[in-house]
């Protein structure tokens, strides 16, 4: 199904009974950020908080994300948009079941045909596997750009990960100003924004 504009796909997205984490769900996270934006990050689902609040990365892992993400210039404010790939959160946190990933994907794949981004960066093994390869292994390919038609593809650590386990903090450091290169070199109108 194509969406007619961005309001039509959220409040289509937000009715959505496909899979049977609607029943659990307090909101659907559709997605945060700039429908224009170039770079487009992908987690995998809603956590606790993200579900509460209808936004997705608001945990303690999100503003590990923000973190980072402004070391490099970027915000879900000014110039990137954050989705996942299930927008209801499963149970307890589990990772998201295939049939779920299987439910939800079109409104990713919605989203996507109307951002255009240049840029995708995977948040995490869920979402390498299902956007860039079913075999994406994050410790091994982290960092590593893929173009896959038009879309530069890269997948690095869950924010989740770096908190249980600092150390990836340098590797996955060096994934986002490995990214701030390719935006120099791919986007055409991202302005970093540096306060
Ligand atoms: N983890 C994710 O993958 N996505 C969120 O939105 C929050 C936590």
């Amino acid at each position: 199904m194509a969406y007619m504009d961005w309001d039509d796909l959220s409040e289509q997205c937000r009715k959505c009974t496909a899979c049977d984490l609607a029943k659990t769900r307090n909101n659907v996270v559709v997605g945060v950020g700039r429908p224009d934006a170039e770079i487009l990050f992908v987690g995998e689902g809603p956590g606790e908080q993200e579900d509460l609040k209808g936004e997705p990365f608001v945990g303690r892992g999100g503003q590990l994300l923000d973190k980072m993400l402004a070391a490099v210039g970027l915000s879900r404010q000014h110039n990137i948009y954050i989705a996942n790939i299930v927008k209801c959160r499963p149970p307890k946190n589990r990772d998201p079941l295939p049939d779920e990933q299987e439910a939800c994907i079109h409104w990713l794949r919605e989203q996507v045909s109307l951002i255009r981004p240049k840029i995708m960066v995977c948040l995490g093994r869920v979402a390498a596997c299902r956007i860039i390869s079913p075999d994406f292994k994050v410790t091994l390919q982290h960092g590593e750009f893929i173009k896959k038609g038009n879309i530069l593809m890269m997948g690095t650590f869950h924010p989740a990960a770096i908190l249980r386990n600092p150390n990836l903090k340098p590797d996955a450091f060096a994934d986002y100003l490995a990214l701030r290169d390719e935006i120099a070199r791919v986007c055409e109108h991202t302005v970093l924004n540096w306060d």
